[in-house]
C-alpha cells in the first residue's frame, strides 16, 4: 500500500483545506469542503481529480462547496449519520466504529460530539492520520455549540486513546491565539513554552501549524490536560473531576 499524498491549504480566512490522494487508484478526497476555489486550485496544481468529500460536521464553513463540487466532479459525499439531514449532497452516512476503505486505506469513524451533536473524526489507522476538524485543534478544542463539557471531554478522551505518533489535521489555523491562552493555564510547562515560541515564528513566516500529533497535544494542549496535577493546582481545582476542570478551561478560553 503506497502512502497517501496530502495537500494542505487555507480556505476562507482560517479554515484548512486538505486533499488526500492515492496515487495507485487516482482517488482523491477533500476533508470537508470549506470553499470551492481554493480546492479547485489545489486539484489543478496537483493534477488530481476529486472523487470524495469526507464531511466532519454540518457547519457552513465545512460544507459550503459540497453541492458545487458534486455537480462538477460527481463526487461521493460521506458524512455523519447523526446530522445527515444538515449535510448538503450527502450520499453515505457513517457513525461511531464504522469502518470503510478509501482506495485500500482503512478508515475508522470516531464520533466526537460536543462542538456539534454529530461531529465525526476520520481516523486512518494504517496511515497514522486523524482528521479532527473542529473537535481538536493544535493547543485548542472546538467551542461547545451543541454539547456539554462532559460530552466534549469524553470525545477528547477518545482521541487521546489513539497512538501518540498519529498525525492530526484540524479545521482551523487558530494556533497562535490558542498558544497565548494555553500558557496562562499551564505556565510551568516547559515544552508548551518552547512550542508557543516556535508557533510565533512559524506564523510570522506565514507557515501553517498543522499537522500536530496526539502525543504533542497530550503533553502541551491544556484542553487535554485537565487531569494534570500542575494544571489543576494552577486553577485551584485539585479535587474537581477532570470534566469539571475541562469545563473551567473551556469557559476561560471563551472569555479570553
Ligand atoms: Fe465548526
Amino acid at each position: 500500500m503506497a502512502a497517501l499524498e496530502l495537500d494542505l491549504f487555507l480556505c476562507r480566512t482560517d479554515n484548512f483545506g486538505v486533499l488526500l490522494h492515492d496515487r495507485v487508484s487516482g482517488a482523491t478526497a477533500s476533508i470537508d469542503a470549506p470553499e470551492e476555489q481554493p480546492i479547485l486550485d489545489a486539484l489543478e496544481r496537483r493534477g488530481w481529480q476529486l472523487t470524495h468529500i469526507l464531511t466532519t460536521h454540518h457547519h457552513g464553513d465545512h460544507v459550503a462547496a459540497n453541492v458545487s463540487l458534486k455537480e462538477r466532479f460527481g463526487v461521493t459525499i460521506i458524512g455523519p449519520k447523526n446530522e445527515a439531514s444538515k449535510i448538503p449532497g450527502i450520499d453515505r452516512t457513517v457513525g461511531h466504529g464504522d469502518r470503510f476503505d478509501f482506495a485500500g486505506h482503512p478508515v475508522e469513524i470516531i464520533e466526537t460530539p460536543g462542538h456539534t451533536a454529530g461531529h465525526i473524526c476520520y481516523h486512518f489507522p494504517q496511515d497514522k492520520l486523524l482528521f479532527a476538524a473542529d473537535t481538536l485543534f493544535a493547543l485548542g478544542c472546538g467551542r461547545l455549540f451543541e454539547g456539554t463539557a462532559e460530552t466534549m471531554w469524553q470525545s477528547l478522551n477518545r482521541l487521546m486513546a489513539l497512538p501518540d505518533d498519529t498525525a492530526v489535521y484540524f479545521g482551523h489555523e487558530y494556533t497562535l491565539s490558542n498558544a497565548h491562552f494555553a500558557v496562562t493555564v499551564d505556565p510551568e510547562n516547559k515544552e508548551l513554552k518552547e512550542r508557543a515560541a516556535e508557533i510565533e515564528e512559524t506564523r510570522l513566516d506565514g507557515g501553517f501549524t498543522a499537522p500536530t500529533t496526539i502525543g504533542l497535544e497530550k503533553r502541551t494542549n491544556p484542553f487535554l490536560r485537565a487531569g494534570d496535577p500542575r494544571v489543576r493546582a494552577n486553577l485551584g481545582m485539585e479535587k474537581a473531576s477532570d470534566a469539571a476542570v475541562f469545563a473551567e478551561i473551556r469557559k476561560r478560553k471563551d472569555n479570553f
